[in-house]
């Protein structure tokens, strides 16, 4: 059986460990914060009970997803075939992570990365092994997504590739080989949907619930304000950040003087109970 280690339990890490946890993988999550951990466990079960509840699984189904559950902030049970990193998106943090995990696993252990923005080559070239480095980058909610942005980098080979494809499979998403370019193809080209959407406040031009009316008319599942919010603050702002400078800061994605000081008053979102909304 193939065991899975999802590192980071916050809004990313806990949709993934849920979802390879139904899909059959014994799940390890794994973070470094005890109330993260115990936020998301919280959440896994909440959310599996209400899906029998609704007749959408089984309470067998129930049963083996939290049997395949396992939660720790004890990095040396960290032992997989596949770890998935989902923790914050600052390069160095991620490296650190994937050398301290590399050094108890087997140099065969895919290293997968949930980066929205990150180079993945750039995270490989310091990793021993690169060919075993990847992008595997769901969206929020992963629960409910169904795409997987598969990266490959220059190093990774061929059978890293057809397992993560297999894993996605397995797991009832929808996965696309990418290549390693700023943000990928989804957050390169919604970079301007949130941009543009500040610059219209910025300006006075509208307020951002007209906007996200607007939008959501116009046939978008989410505006863009409620987007952010959901995706956290911290995260899209440094999503922009790292989109910017890797393509050479061209004036048009110019990360917003808005976002930057929502983050810095730590209104990250739905996760801080305070956003462009209020929950
Ligand atoms: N939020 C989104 O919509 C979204 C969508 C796709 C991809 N991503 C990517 O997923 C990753 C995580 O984003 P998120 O929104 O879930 O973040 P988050 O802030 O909700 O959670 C991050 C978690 O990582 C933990 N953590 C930090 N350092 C750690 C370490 N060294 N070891 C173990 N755990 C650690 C934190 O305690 C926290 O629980 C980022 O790389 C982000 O770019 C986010």
């Amino acid at each position: 059986m193939t065991t899975i280690c999802v590192c980071g339990a916050g809004t990313m890490g806990s949709g993934i460990a849920q979802v390879a946890s139904q899909a059959g993988y014994k799940t390890i999550q794994f973070d470094v914060n005890e109330t993260m951990l115990q936020k998301s466990k919280a959440s896994i079960y909440k959310t599996l009970q209400m899906l029998v509840d609704k007749n959408k699984i089984t309470a067998e189904q129930q049963t083996n997803a939290l049997n395949n559950l396992v939660f720790t902030s004890n990095i040396n049970v960290c032992i997989a075939d596949i770890v998935i990193e989902a923790i914050v998106e600052k390069k160095d943090i991620k490296v650190n992570l994937f050398n301290q995990l590399a050094a108890i696993n087997t140099p065969k252990t895919i290293l997968a990365t949930n980066t929205s923005s990150i180079s993945i080559n750039e995270i490989a070239t310091e990793i021993q092994h690169p060919e075993r480095v990847v992008g595997m980058h769901f969206f929020n909610p992963a629960t409910l997504m169904k795409l997987v942005e598969v990266i490959k980098t220059e190093h990774t080979s061929n059978t890293v590739i057809e397992t993560i494809l297999q894993v996605c499979k397995q797991m009832n998403k929808v996965a696309v080989v990418c290549k390693d370019s700023p943000g990928f193809i989804v957050n390169r080209v919604a970079r301007h949907y949130y941009l543009e959407a500040m610059k219209l406040i910025e300006l006075n031009l509208a307020t951002l619930e007209t906007v996200d009316e607007v939008m959501e008319n116009a046939g978008f599942k989410m505006g863009p304000f409620k987007l952010m919010d959901l995706i956290g603050m911290d995260i899209n702002f440094g999503v922009s950040n790292i989109v910017y400078e890797a393509m050479g800061k061209p004036a048009r994605l110019k990360p917003s003087i808005i976002q930057q000081q929502k983050v810095e008053a730590g209104e990250l979102g739905k996760k801080t109970g305070k956003g462009f909304y209020e929950y």
